[in-house]
């Protein structure tokens, strides 16, 4: 059965829907929300070849025009001169304004497609199919699309939601396993910060096997982050709380150049220096961290936070969206499942 989750915005709301083998029906779905005459699916190198195809042939089963456009796989893909690009090739495909775009792939094909489909011709509506279990869980629910800038990430970007998202967890069996260990990090955040029994839950399995759990698994962290968006759209409160782990995983990715951990290994190294901080501040109760250290290796994620130069760590912070003056808003949490925004000095946040 398909699940719906509904996610509602200031002006509107739009569905997730959820299920198992859905991508056979993905082509009744954008028919429903077609308004004009074609689609333009935007994918990337990998995804590309596995699901466009398919995509384009049922769409054209149903007499819709199509037109695939393929970006090189990679966060580097994320760029303006792509955005120039695609934005370019889409004009001269005489895309209008009720003609709608796909965005088909991981987290950097639904940024990217999602800011051209915001800014193009003032906008042009859009529907996320999300392959990857970061963009299933996290990326394509909330809105945000953005492109990175050579001086960091995700600073051209704006708020705009898509018409619908259509998740089939049949297609993550094609995912790379380090890229679904990167995406069970922001699962485990989740738990962390809104969920005591999905944390219990997710203890029950480990990598191999929560494979059979993940219609589950996909719906309980849509329906966090849907919850959260609802309440706080343009994140002044609420929808900080998803940034738990965040300050010091950016620190660790920015440190090591974005070449060794991933945004989810370096996020789970963030929550559990989070969390080990907050136990010797009395913040959070004792043996949070080693209940996180456990669940995540599990997950094969790494548990050793990494040395780095004290300097370097409080000048990648200072630059944190999140500082304000001498603070942060950091995230801590009580307890698994409980979780507030503290603002705290950044000295008082760096172990000696
Ligand atoms: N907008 C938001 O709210 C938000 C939230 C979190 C992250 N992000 C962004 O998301 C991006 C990361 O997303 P990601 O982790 O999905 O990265 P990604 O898009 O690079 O995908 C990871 C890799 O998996 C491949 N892939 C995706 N689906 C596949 C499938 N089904 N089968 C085989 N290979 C597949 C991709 O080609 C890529 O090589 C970052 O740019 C980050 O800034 C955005
Ligand atoms: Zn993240």
């Amino acid at each position: 059965m398909t699940k719906i989750i509904n996610v509602k915005t200031s002006k509107d709301s739009y569905p997730i829907y959820i299920e198992h083998g859905l991508k056979t029906n993905w082509a009744s779905y954008i028919k429903q929300l077609l308004r004009g005459e074609k689609v333009a699916i935007i994918t990337d190198s990998n995804v590309g070849p596995l699901y466009a195809n398919e995509l384009k042939a049922s769409l054209e089963n149903l007499n819709i025009k199509s037109c695939i456009f393929i970006i090189s796989a990679g966060e580097k893909s994320k760029s303006i001169s792509n955005y120039e690009n695609l934005a370019t090739k889409l004009i001269e495909d005489n895309i209008t304004r009720s003609d709608l775009i796909i965005a088909l792939g991981g987290g950097v094909v639904g940024d990217l497609a999602g800011f051209v489909a915001s800014t193009l011709l003032r906008g042009i509506d859009f529907i996320q199919i999300p392959t990857s279990l970061l963009a299933q869980i996290d990326s394509s629910v909330g809105g945000k699309v953005a492109v990175n800038l050579p001086i960091g990430k995700n600073l051209l970007g704006s708020f705009y939601h898509p018409k619908a998202v259509l998740i089939d967890p049949e297609v993550l069996q094609t995912l790379d396993k380090r890229v679904l260990s990167d995406g069970m990090a922001e699962v485990i955040k989740y738990a962390c910060i809104k969920g005591e029994s999905f944390f219990e839950f997710l203890e029950e399995y480990d990598l191999d096997s929560i494979s059979g759990q993940f219609d589950k698994l996909i719906s309980t962290c849509c329906q966090i982050k849907a919850d959260i968006v609802e309440r706080d759209e343009k994140e002044n409160n609420d929808r900080m709380l998803l940034n738990f782990g965040h300050t010091f995983g950016h620190v660790i990715e920015s440190n090591f150049n974005y070449e060794v951990y991933t945004h989810g290994e370096a996020v789970g190294l963030g929550m559990l220096y989070i969390a080990n901080l907050g136990e010797r501040l009395g913040l959070t109760k004792l043996g949070t961290s080693d209940k996180i250290k456990t669940l995540m290796l599990k997950y094969n994620l790494p548990i050793d936070y990494p040395k780095m130069d004290i300097e370097a760590v409080k000048a990648i912070i200072a630059h944190d969206k999140k500082s304000i003056g001498e603070k942060i808003n950091t995230i801590f949490i009580r307890k698994i499942g409980d979780s507030f925004i503290y603002p705290e000095y950044i000295d008082a946040l760096i172990e000696k």
